[in-house]
C-alpha cells in the first residue's frame, strides 16, 4: 500500500500558501503574478516527483508518468477566490503531488501510473471552468477570445499573454489513457464536521448559474429631485433582491440556494439619485430541470420589473455550470480506503460548491474526496482543517487510488 508523508504534505501545502499570502490565506486571482510563479513552483516540484510537466496555453498544468499501462489522474485548482483561503484547490493539487511520490516510493506500487492536472480558473475570475472544459475539448477560441476578468475587465488573451501562456498548444484529455479522475477537496460547509465524520464521499455536485440584472433609471439630484418623480435604478434593484426572496422558496428544491453576491450603484454617491444598478445574480441545484425552472422565475421577476417602471430592467446570463454525479466504482474505493484508515469515519453527501471534477466526469469516471471546514467555513482567509485530517484524506486519496489502478478493468495485476 502507497504510504503518504504527512509531514511532506503539511510542508508543500505550507508553502504553496506563501504565493500570494493575506492575513492567514492567500490572494492568487488566475494569472495574477502570485498565481503565476505558484504554477512554476508545482511544476518543478511534479518534475522532481518524477513526472513530465508542462503549463499549456490556458494555464492547465499537466504531468506525464512513464509508468505503463492505465494511469489515474487527480487534481484540482490553484488559483484562490479574491482574500480567500489556502487549502481551496491547493489541498488537491499537493494530495496528487504526494501520491504520485508516494507511489514512486513503494516498490510494489512503482509501475501504477500517477498523473496530476491544474485546472486554470474554476475560481471564475474569467468564466466558468475554463481550464477543465479546455481539458475535455469544451472550450472554443472564440469562448478564449470573448472572456474578460469580471472585475478589472482584462481581457483573457491579454492575460494569457500577460502570463506567458498564450501562443502554447492546450492538452486535451487523451481517450483510453486513464481508469478516472480524482479530485480532493475540503468541504466547505459544515456537514462533516457537525455529523462527526472526517471524509466525505461526494455523491453529485451543483450546477451554478450566474447572471448579471442591470436597471437603468435617471441619475439626478437627490435634494431637489420629489420622489414621485425619481427613477431611482437602487430602488428598482433592491426591489428586485426582495421578490426574488419572496417567490424562490416557491420554486426552489431542498438543496438550492441562490446568492446576490455583488450590487453596484451608479455613480455611487451620497447625494445622486442612482442612473444605473447592477446585481450580480448566482443560484445553485444539482438538478438541471430546477436550474431552469429557477432560471424561467428570474426571468419573470426581471420581465415584470422592467413592465412595471420606472427603470428599465434586463437579464444578461454570465456562466451556467453543468452539474454532475461521481462515478459509483470511485466511491465505492473511497469508502473501502477510509473504513480501512479510519473506521467508522466517512459519509456519502452532495457538494453545494462547483469543482472541476463535474467536467472531469463528462469523459471519464470521476469521484470527490472531502475532510471538513473547520466552522465550515471557506472562500474567507480563515478557511482551516486539522492537520490530522489532512493528512487522513490524502492516505484514503492513495488507498483508493491504488484499489482503482488495480481493478481487473484497469488491465493492471494484483500486487
Ligand atoms: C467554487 O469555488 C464555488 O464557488 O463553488
Ligand atoms: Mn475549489
Ligand atoms: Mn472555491
Amino acid at each position: 500500500m502507497p504510504r503518504i508523508d504527512g509531514q511532506r504534505l503539511l510542508r508543500d501545502l505550507r508553502q504553496l500558501a506563501e504565493f500570494g499570502r493575506y492575513k492567514t490565506g492567500v490572494h492568487r486571482p488566475t494569472y495574477s503574478p502570485q498565481d503565476v510563479e505558484a504554477r512554476r513552483w508545482l511544476v518543478e516540484r511534479l518534475q522532481e516527483a518524477g513526472l513530465m510537466a508542462e503549463i499549456d496555453g490556458i494555464g492547465n498544468i499537466m504531468s506525464t508518468s512513464p509508468a505503463k499501462g492505465p494511469k489515474l489522474l487527480i487534481g484540482s485548482h490553484l488559483e484562490s477566490q479574491p482574500h480567500a483561503g489556502w487549502l481551496d484547490g491547493a489541498m488537491g493539487v499537493i494530495y496528487g503531488l504526494e501520491v504520485a511520490r508516494a507511489f514512486r516510493e513503494d516498490p510494489t506500487c512503482r509501475d501504477l501510473g500517477i498523473e496530476v492536472a491544474v485546472f486554470a480558473d474554476e475560481e471564475g475570475h474569467f468564466g466558468s471552468f475554463l481550464g477543465s472544459r479546455s481539458f475535455i475539448g469544451e472550450l472554443s477560441e472564440d469562448d478564449i477570445a470573448k472572456a474578460a476578468n469580471r472585475t478589472t475587465g482584462q481581457s483573457l488573451p491579454e492575460a494569457l499573454a500577460e502570463a506567458g501562456y498564450a501562443g502554447r498548444p492546450r492538452y486535451v484529455l487523451e481517450a483510453g489513457r486513464h481508469v478516472g479522475f480524482i479530485e480532493a477537496h475540503i468541504e466547505q460547509g459544515d456537514t462533516l464536521e457537525s455529523s462527526g465524520k472526517r471524509i466525505g464521499v461526494v455523491t453529485s455536485i451543483v450546477g451554478i448559474w450566474t447572471y448579471a440584472i442591470t436597471f437603468e433609471g435617471q441619475q439626478n439630484h437627490a435634494g431637489t429631485t420629489r420622489m414621485a418623480a425619481r427613477k431611482d435604478a437602487g430602488v428598482a434593484l433592491t426591489e428586485l433582491c426582495h421578490a426574488v426572496a419572496q417567490r424562490f422558496p416557491e420554486v426552489a428544491g431542498l438543496r438550492s440556494v441562490w446568492t446576490t453576491g455583488r450590487i453596484r450603484l451608479e455613480p455611487g454617491a451620497a447625494s445622486i439619485i442612482p442612473g444605473q444598478a447592477e446585481m450580480i445574480f448566482q443560484f445553485r441545484d444539482a438538478d438541471p430541470e430546477r436550474l431552469r425552472a429557477m432560471e424561467l422565475e428570474l426571468e419573470a421577476l426581471v420581465a415584470q420589473s422592467d413592465a412595471a417602471g420606472p427603470c428599465t430592467a434586463s437579464l444578461r446570463p454570465l456562466s451556467r455550470s453543468i452539474p454532475n454525479v461521481m462515478a459509483e466504482p470511485v466511491q465505492a474505493a473511497l469508502d473501502q480506503a477510509a473504513e480501512r484508515h479510519a473506521p467508522g469515519s466517512a459519509m456519502r453527501m452532495p457538494s453545494g460548491a462547483g469543482h472541476d471534477a463535474q467536467y472531469l466526469a463528462r469523459r471519464l469516471p470521476a469521484g470527490m474526496v472531502f475532510v471538513p471546514s473547520i466552522g465550515g467555513i471557506s472562500h474567507h482567509w480563515t478557511e482551516n482543517t486539522a492537520d490530522a485530517d489532512l493528512v487522513l484524506g490524502c492516505q484514503v486519496l492513495a488507498t483508493a487510488g491504488e484499489a482503482l489502478l488495480r481493478r481487473p478493468e484497469s488491465g493492471h495485476a494484483e500486487a
